[in-house]
């Protein structure tokens, strides 16, 4: 399993993580990921500077914004459900 966080502490709110909660959700369903990819909401994880923050397995994903969400997801998360 895959798990994927995604910050939704108040300054990843603020830029867009529902937004990338919801593209996230969108491309799990659509590839029939969902018994591969446990999607969760986290609170502030103290990296509220460097864009959404975004963990993959506890992995630290840099610079995640809801306009690159699905090549983020292609790039990291994708990889690791073959
Ligand atoms: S609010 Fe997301 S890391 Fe702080």
């Amino acid at each position: 399993m895959v798990e994927v966080k995604v910050c939704v502490g108040s300054s990843c709110h603020l830029k867009g993580s529902y937004q990338v909660i919801t593209t996230f959700k969108e491309l799990i369903k659509k590839q029939n990921l969902e018994d591969k990819v446990a999607l969760k909401a986290a609170f502030c994880m103290g990296r509220c500077a460097s864009g959404i923050a975004v963990t993959v397995n506890d992995e630290p994903i840099e610079n995640v914004g809801f306009s690159n969400a699905t090549e983020i997801f292609n790039q990291y998360v994708l990889p690791l459900t073959k």
